[in-house]
């Protein structure tokens, strides 16, 4: 196998970052191509934990090329704190090992202000990062972006972002009544940091493209999850970029590629952060239980994680949507302890009963239909018992594909590989 596709099958936060950061160990190169720092992407290894945001996961390999693809935002501060974390952990960070495609989209200052303003004053209440990913694709679709490149010139800077500033500063001003950076200073900021960032701009187009053309093995990290995809998502509870499997061909920008295994990071129970329908969603003490004893809060924001139980029917659409090849169930070690088992297995919607949440559905007005099964207790060192082989089993007919890992804990051994991959 030369590449494969870490997708989130539900709304973020299933175990992306763990099973990246194995899996990565047996390729050459890890890619982001979509997202930024509202990701959080946890990996722990032997007593230490280290949260990415930005950077891809496989940048804890030595061996590994980590690229940062033009389909990603960025924000530049928080990706220079990134990086100082990640070499204070021992891992040394070079343009060799480390590349950022001069196209990507910068996070200005204004694009988190207006986010958090956004947020703060309505009429509309996301429950977003506050990262200003939203206002940074707005910019970038509207083709008023600021780019990676331009942080190394300061006059195509101070341009850029007067131009850019004469829409915002109404807003600004007259709707939201805040403070808000000249566009000198704002340029001033991004040059400086820009001077850090300069050593790993590349082109990440070349780069990948002569990948392929080596036979590289290449695995694509994606963030988020595809029920917060832009245009395949819970919408308007979404973030604002592609993160279902189709994100990959623009974002990272290897048209050529072909993606051979798509792998769909699936929790074996369900959780959301942030606003939004969630069917699943559990309101009593067994939602109370798998959050805390999940840890469910999450790694960006340090929200608590929304729980509720697995959801077939949205599997069943992100399998379609994205393409999905294989499944990882991740946290079943969290449902051991739980002493009831339920899934949904269909919804009641409109007088009907629908196996999969097609677009189009009201996800807030369906009312979900559970089979509850024997709870398993299993603790993972030896044989599976029953219990969780039908739990498995479940899973793999409804969806149609098979569940190739199986992860147990959050350390790099907790983890059963039913399938091989690269
Ligand atoms: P990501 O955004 O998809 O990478 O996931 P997060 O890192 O935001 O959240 C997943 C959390 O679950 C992290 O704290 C991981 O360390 C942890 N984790 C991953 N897999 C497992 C697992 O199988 N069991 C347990 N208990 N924790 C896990
Ligand atoms: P990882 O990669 C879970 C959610 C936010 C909010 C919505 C929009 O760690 O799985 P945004 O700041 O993107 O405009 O917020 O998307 N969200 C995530 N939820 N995991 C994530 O990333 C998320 N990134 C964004 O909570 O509901
Ligand atoms: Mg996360």
């Amino acid at each position: 196998m030369k590449s494969l596709a870490i997708i989130g099958s539900q709304w973020g936060d299933e175990g992306k970052g763990k099973i990246t950061d194995l899996l990565g160990l047996k390729c050459d190169v890890v890619v982001r191509y979509q997202g930024g720092n509202n990701a959080g992407h946890t990996i722990i290894v032997g007593d230490k934990k280290i949260v990415l945001h930005l950077i891809p996961s496989g940048i804890l390999h030595s061996h590994c090329t980590s690229v940062v693809g033009h389909g990603v935002v960025l924000d530049p501060g928080a990706f220079l704190d990134e990086l100082k974390n990640v070499e204070a952990s021992g891992i040394k960070v070079t343009s060799s090992n480390l590349m950022i495609s001069a196209n990507t989209t910068v996070i200005t200052h204004y694009n988190k202000l207006l986010d958090g303003q956004r947020e703060a004053k309505g009429p509309v209440k996301i429950g977003t990062t506050g990262k200003g990913i939203g206002p940074a694709y707005e910019d970038k679709i509207s083709r008023k972006a600021i780019k990676v490149r331009d942080l190394l010139n300061l006059e195509v800077l101070e341009q850029k972002l007067s131009a850019n500033l004469i829409e915002k500063e109404a807003l600004f001003k007259n709707l939201y009544q805040c403070e808000y950076p000249s566009a000198k200073e704002e340029a001033a900021r991004l040059f400086e940091l820009g001077k850090s960032l300069a050593p790993f701009v590349a082109d990440t187009f070349s780069y990948l493209d002569k990948c392929v053309t080596e036979g590289k093995k290449i695995l694509f990290e994606g963030a988020q999850g595809v029920l917060l995809d832009i245009d395949y998502g819970s919408y308007p509870f979404v973030t604002s970029s592609s993160t279902s499997y189709g994100g990959i061909f623009t974002g990272a920008g290897m048209p050529a590629g072909k993606v051979e295994e798509v792998l769909g990071i699936t929790k074996a129970y369900t959780t959301r952060v942030g606003e939004g329908p969630f069917p699943t969603e559990l309101f009593d003490d067994v939602g109370e239980k798998i959050q805390t004893i999940g840890h469910e809060f999450g790694a960006t924001t340090g929200r608590k994680r929304r729980c509720g139980w697995l959801d077939l029917p949205l599997l069943k659409y992100s399998v379609k949507c994205s393409a999905l090849t294989s499944i990882a169930l991740t946290k079943l070690d969290i449902l051991s302890e739980v002493d009831v088992l339920k899934v949904c297995t269909s919804y009641k919607y409109e007088g009907k009963e629908i196996d999969c949440a097609y677009p189009g559905i009201d996800l807030s007005k369906v009312e979900p239909v559970y089979k509850e099964l024997k709870p398993f207790t299993d603790d993972f060192s030896g044989k599976l018992s029953t219990e969780v082989k039908d739990y498995i089993a479940l899973i793999e007919q409804t969806l149609g594909i098979p569940v190739g890992i199986l992860a147990f804990g959050p350390e790099r051994s907790q983890i059963k590989f039913l399938k091989e991959y690269f």
